[in-house]
């Protein structure tokens, strides 16, 4: 069954170790994810964008999806169903739908509305068990369609948020969506222990984290990070398997040209990015 991320994350937490995120963005996706989770014994969230959850027929859709396939596969991790990037709109959706965990963006507002819309999201979570990510600052880069400036976040202004009594909390350090470019000046490690030294217990989240480095990986863990979000890296190693496939003229011999064979290589790619990035955070044999 699904859960919240509250549990996993504290644990984490105070475990000094982070839980990944992992966007899915079909039913291949979620198998390989949900497979390589139970296989390393390690919690894990699914993360739906707003883009993904339109693609996949709907809320409703993904929440049935995921939820059958838990008891299909005989998923006994622990596992949310997490709105990631979420509008407000998209959290009120997501939470009917039935999904454990919501992200509410409100990054672009001024910090009044973001505290005022995080506010009514705590509250409306709580009386149903679900768990709330908040942002601050935002994440630079694109990720389906939410374009953010990258500025990095007031650790003020995250303590305010977190004082609301969200589980999570995602603050802009310079991390970007997407592939970081050449001339990237790295995480500000100064401001996200700025930022854990204000907010104490709260889990923090890292987004962007595709192709940052092992090293500060470790380093945002130590100072507070128990989720890292990932989603990019398995649509690169995806569209590489596939096109492998492809190029080698796999899809005209036999029956390669059924889709259960052509997304084949694809999806085992995903697992091994899922199962690298576990052994990364340290997550494995933490279910
Ligand atoms: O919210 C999703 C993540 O922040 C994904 O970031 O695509 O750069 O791995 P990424
Ligand atoms: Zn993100």
């Amino acid at each position: 069954m699904l859960v919240s991320a509250k549990d996993m994350l504290n644990k984490a937490k105070a475990g000094k170790y982070a839980v990944g995120q992992f966007n899915i963005n079909n039913l291949e996706w979620t198998k390989a994810v949900l497979l390589t989770a139970e296989e390393m014994k390690s919690p894990v969230i699914l993360g739906v964008s707003e883009g993904a959850g339109k693609y996949m027929c709907g809320y409703k859709t993904v929440a049935a999806m995921v939820k059958n396939m838990i008891e299909e596969l005989n998923i006994t991790v622990p596992v949310a169903l997490h709105l990631d990037h979420g509008s407000y709109e998209g959290a009120m959706k997501c939470i009917e739908a039935g999904f454990s965990s919501i992200m509410f963006d409100g990054s672009h507002y001024p910090i009044d509305e973001n505290i005022a819309k995080t506010q009514e999201l705590v509250k409306l979570c709580n009386e149903k068990g679900l768990s709330l990510e908040a942002e601050v600052g935002s994440i630079g880069g694109e990720e389906d369609g939410v374009i953010g400036t990258g500025e990095v976040a007031d650790p003020k202004e995250c303590k305010a948020i977190a004082d609301l009594g969200v589980t999570m909390l995602a603050a802009g350090i310079g991390n970007i969506h997407g592939k970081y470019p050449e001339n990237w000046q790295g995480l500000s490690f100064e401001t996200l222990d700025a930022i854990q030294q204000l907010t104490g217990d709260v889990p923090l989240v890292l987004h962007g984290g595709t192709g940052i480095p092992e090293e500060m990986i470790k380093k945002a863990i130590s100072l507070g990070v128990a989720k890292i979000n990932v989603n990019t890296e398995c649509q690169l190693t995806f569209a590489a398997a596939t096109r492998k496939y492809i190029e080698e003229g796999k899809d005209l011999t036999g029956k390669g040209f059924d889709p259960r064979k052509l997304l084949a290589p694809g999806t085992d790619a995903i697992k091994a990015t899922v199962k690298e990035k576990m052994e990364l955070f340290g997550s494995v044999g933490k279910a």
